[in-house]
């Protein structure tokens, strides 16, 4: 990414490169910060209002008030899209963090310290359909998170250390299993699909609430596609027809090796060739300027 983009940091727009905040931000010394990542199509930001609510959550479970309303964030990051206009790319995710500001070290929270504010734009790239027909590997590894993974925490050291395992092993994403439970990927939820039955992981504190899974499982329902949230074992998992992963950047990915044995026919379901298309057209109303979530 270019350091020359525009991000924002505490009220004002500046590149990249200039944006500095100090060695004692309670997001460096302690990762005491939450974040968001939401996708744009064609300058419209996507299910806005679900990210929004999730960063309240966030904030709510660590204490930390939210120093925008709705709308400011809305301006604040139309107007950082608007900013990194890119003709030749349409697409981008806004990254969004929020800290507990500066403070002398010290582990209890500091006292009417304004938090840190800091937003950014990155490239989107364009989904690429045929490597997604193909599908990609996972493995699958001990969920050694902490017990609130439902908290969008920048402090993610136990999710980086877990996909550097899966990059090792050449595989895309760590699918996580926690008391033989499946609870989703190091940086993504986890959606199977057995006897042509779509299945997700319910809500819980083992999990973070993707806005992307959540609306998977609402298409699915509003096209007569049979979605249950529920427990995944183990070895349902390796039993699946399909598996898929969702995240805002990367959609729906099509999970076709998983710990180096093969899922179905080696190449992406019947479901998800259903699914993908639903989604996409969900994207293609919102870059024509349909309310898709908006505040
Ligand atoms: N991560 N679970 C985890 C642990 C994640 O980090 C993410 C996304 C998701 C999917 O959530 P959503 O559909 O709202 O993007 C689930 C982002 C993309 C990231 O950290 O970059």
């Amino acid at each position: 990414m270019p350091s020359s983009s525009i991000c924002y940091l505490n009220g004002d727009y500046l590149p990249l490169g200039q944006a500095k905040v100090s060695v004692l931000d309670r997001g460096f010394i302690f990762g005491d910060g939450v974040y968001e990542v939401i996708p744009v199509y064609g300058d419209h930001l996507f299910r806005l209002q679900q990210h929004l609510q999730r960063l309240n959550n966030s904030l709510d479970a660590i204490k930390l008030a939210n120093p925008l309303s709705d709308e400011q964030w809305h301006d604040m990051l139309q107007m950082l899209v608007k900013k990194n206009q890119d003709q030749h790319n349409p697409d981008k995710s806004v990254y969004l963090q929020l800290t507990r500001g500066v403070a002398k070290r010290d582990h209890g929270f500091p006292k009417n310290t304004p938090v840190t504010i800091f937003a950014m734009s990155n490239p989107l790239l364009a989904t690429d359909m045929e490597k997604m027909q193909a599908g990609v590997a996972a493995i699958t590894l001990d969920d050694i998170r902490w017990r609130y993974c439902h908290i969008k925490t920048i402090a993610l050291l136990p999710n980086i250390l877990l996909k550097q395992q899966a990059i090792e092993k050449h595989a895309s994403e760590a699918i996580l299993v926690r008391e033989g439970q499946v609870t989703e990927g190091s940086a993504s939820n986890l959606f199977i699909v057995r006897n042509g039955v779509i299945k997700t992981p319910a809500k819980s504190e083992r999990l973070l609430p993707g806005v992307t899974r959540d609306l998977i499982v609402e298409l699915a329902q509003n096209n007569g596609m049979i979605c249950e949230e529920t427990t995944i074992s183990e070895t349902e998992l390796h039993a699946a027809d399909e598996i898929w992963l969702s995240s805002s950047t990367r959609e729906i990915l099509p999970i076709t090796r998983l710990d180096e044995k093969t899922i179905g026919t080696g190449t992406a379901g019947p479901l998800w060739q259903k699914m993908i298309k639903i989604y996409q057209s969900y994207k293609q109303k919102l870059r024509a300027g349909a309310e898709t979530g908006s505040v």
